[in-house]
């Protein structure tokens, strides 16, 4: 064992104990308390995600830690404080945010992420990467969502830490998130450990869109069958589940996702102007090169006759095409 992990995950722990007393307890955390209900939160999920409030002052947490003996240049490493500039002491580097414990495998608090009450820059503060914290390695609520994730053998990913937390309280108890950065093999490789298949949620706006078209081929690279949550007019998870509701959100987006391959096509033809006869035909050359990806032949003739009737190709010369474009993969 290294103690000096230990110390860092005891007072990763005592802060998030810390920061959700403050929140649900004090006169200090009242605004924060309001912003969350605002948002939709309950006081028994708040409870769940350990949420809390960092308060505005600049020492609250260090001063908290100093008096339990913890040595704080170490605190400092961990990220929870930061170093004042003339060299004289540590203050809190969190402070005025809400808080969102991170947990590792095990339940442990490694990090948090901090979201500004309004609309204060950064919108998340998170903790920097430490011995105790990758983020390259890290998804958030995947300690709680891993028994959902293995018998079911599915994982939804969702693009943020509240997205995560409202689906939950949806009912959906397999969904995890990147730490906000993008996905990397390993976090492929890790959920490939866990199951089959995957269910990419993010943003439906550009952003979110052009993410989950880099993910596709991560995930397929671990061997994970993917498919794509589409979500209505640019909202997120979290906003449509507030415009929508729970029971609209899963009915009518975590039920119905489109296959890879027709994510791709859907991607590619907002791409272009099919409106002008030099867009869709890029846009057409494109689905051929998409469609030929497909490994089953009966697959791809559903595609190339979705194309077929909505664009007025023939067949003919669709399989030709594709056809072309799978010898040139062989
Ligand atoms: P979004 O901008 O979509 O935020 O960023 P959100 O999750 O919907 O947040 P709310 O609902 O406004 O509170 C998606 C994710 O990107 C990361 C976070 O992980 C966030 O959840 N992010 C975003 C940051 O790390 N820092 C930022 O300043 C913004
Ligand atoms: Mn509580
Ligand atoms: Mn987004
Ligand atoms: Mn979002
Ligand atoms: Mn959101």
């Amino acid at each position: 064992a290294d103690p000096n992990r230990d110390k860092q995950i005891e007072a990763h722990e005592l802060a998030a104990k810390l920061y959700h007393y403050l929140l649900m307890n004090t006169e200090q955390g009242r605004s924060a308390l309001s912003y969350l209900r605002d948002r939709g939160m309950s006081d028994r999920l708040i409870d769940q995600f350990s949420i809390g409030y960092a308060p505005e002052s600049w020492d609250t947490l260090a001063r908290f830690l100093e008096s339990r003996q913890f040595a704080l240049p170490l605190m400092e490493k961990g990220g929870l404080l930061s170093a004042k500039q003339d060299g004289s002491g540590y203050v809190d580097r969190f402070r005025g945010r809400v808080m969102f414990p991170i947990w590792n495998r095990d339940g442990k608090v490694i990090a948090f992420a901090g979201r500004a009450l309004g609309d204060g820059q950064p919108k998340y503060l998170n903790s920097p990467e430490s011995p105790l914290f990758t983020k390259s390695r890290t998804l958030y609520n995947f300690n709680n969502a891993r028994p959902d994730i293995r018998k079911r053998r599915k994982v939804v990913l969702f693009e943020g830490y509240m997205d995560v937390i409202k689906s939950w309280s949806a009912g959906v108890h397999n969904g995890i998130a990147t730490m906000g950065t993008a996905l990397t093999d390993e976090h492929a490789v890790i959920l490939s450990r866990s199951a089959e298949e995957v269910i990419i949620c993010y943003d439906g706006d550009n952003a979110g869109r052009a993410a989950a078209m880099k993910a596709i081929p991560m995930f397929e690279k671990a061997g994970m069958t993917v498919s794509v949550a589409m979500l209505p007019g640019g909202m997120d998870p979290d906003e449509t589940i507030d415009a929508y509701g729970p029971d609209a959100f899963l009915r009518d987006v975590m039920d119905h996702p489109v296959s890879a391959v027709k994510f791709k096509l859907i991607y590619s033809r907002k791409n272009h102007m099919l409106e002008e006869d030099e867009g869709l035909r890029k846009y057409l050359l494109e689905a051929a090169r998409i469609i030929a990806e497909v490994p089953s032949a009966m697959e791809r003739e559903v595609y190339m006759k979705e194309l077929h009737r909505e664009f007025e190709v023939s067949l003919d010369s669709l399989k030709q095409d594709v056809h072309a474009v799978r010898e040139t993969m062989q």
